[in-house]
């Protein structure tokens, strides 16, 4: 059954570093969207990605200044979407205008508003303010998936299966053995869950980076904001002690490419070793490790669902108490 789909909602859509002068296109609850950075102000623009006239891809074709020349006949469109010239005729059809998406580019995330733009409202997006922090190390890139991304959701929301999909880079057994705590708050669309690990093995992820070699304390604590932002804030010392605590947050933007298809931004940001380039360069290679183990499981698992005849069961546990919430208040959102 895939997930449907909340309208009226801001979806991280590229990372701002991303945008640029090079034409960027991206496909958002299945709206084709193209990003690009002005020469005035540089501030980012996200107009619908099909010319009006033959919707060739404006993302396939140029700038001239703050200008989107068609690459197939030439229809001009100003930063608002509307088309200032075309070829051939002085007159310029009324119609001729392309969608101007709300953006807001904030912890150095760019977001754009699906829906109606009346309703945009910048103080409705959730922060991650360590992704900007220049206390922070970050590393971050970002994986399609062919699959619902409800599939994510529920692969984020639910983290034992660390121990399984992912054991000997970041899942030990105390990760699966290990209970949780779930607070969902419906009416802010917020899901919480906790696993506070007291005394559990140190993971590659964390002994290559930190540099501890003995067993640790691992604290989990995930707070996801339907729909597109989910942050885990992960806290490790030496088991028995209170410090240091090394701060790692990591971040996933889960953005809805379309029908079965799912963006996978990820990143992840640290407090310590903040001048080591190994430890850097180790994260994102490790961490890139990890989310394509999921993205594997996920494109398998979609593949799975889809040879299952309509109206299959699942079987759902504690560990589920999470992702079981997201999908309530997705379906609340989807439907309002
Ligand atoms: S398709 Fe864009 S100008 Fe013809
Ligand atoms: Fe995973």
């Amino acid at each position: 059954m895939a997930t449907a789909f909340a309208r009226n909602q801001w979806y991280v859509t590229a990372y701002a570093g991303e945008v640029g002068r090079d034409l960027l296109g991206r496909t958002v609850l299945g709206e084709p969207i193209v990003l690009y950075r002005t020469e005035e102000d540089g501030s980012v623009v996200a107009l619908s990605d099909r010319c009006v006239h033959r919707r060739f891809p404006l993302s396939a074709s140029r700038l001239d200044g703050d200008r989107i020349v068609c690459g197939y006949h030439g229809f001009t469109y100003d930063t608002s979407g509307a088309c200032v010239y075309v070829p051939g005729q002085q007159r310029i059809p009324r119609t001729a205008r392309v969608t101007a998406y709300p953006v807001a580019e904030i912890d150095s995330l760019v977001w754009v508003w699906i829906g109606d733009p009346q309703l945009a409202d910048e103080k409705l997006i959730p922060r991650a303010p360590h992704l900007a922090d220049p206390e922070m190390v970050s590393v971050r890139g970002m994986e399609p998936i062919d699959c619902d991304y409800g599939l994510l959701v529920d692969n984020l929301l639910d983290l034992s299966h660390e121990t399984y999909l992912h054991g000997g880079y970041i899942g030990t057994p105390e990760v699966a053995e290990t209970p949780i705590s779930t607070e969902v708050d419906e009416a802010a669309g917020v899901v919480r869950v906790s696993r506070h690990m007291m005394d559990a093995a140190c993971p590659p992820f964390y002994s290559r980076s930190t540099g501890i070699e003995g067993r640790i304390t691992r604290l989990q604590d995930i707070e996801y904001f339907a729909p597109c932002l989910y942050l885990l804030h992960s806290r490790i010392m030496p088991v028995g002690r209170t410090e240091p605590v090394f701060r790692t947050e990591i971040t996933y933007a889960i953005t809805p490419a379309g029908p079965g298809k799912v963006y996978d931004f990820w990143a992840v940001s640290r407090d310590f070793a903040r001048e080591d380039d190994e430890v850097t360069k180790f994260l994102h290679d490790f961490n890139h490790t990890v989310v394509m183990q999921d993205v594997d499981a996920l494109n398998l698992l979609q593949k799975a669902l889809d040879g299952e005849p309509a109206g299959y069961q699942e079987l759902s546990i504690n560990i589920d108490t999470g992702g079981l919430a997201a999908r309530r208040i997705l379906a609340r959102l989807a439907a309002a």
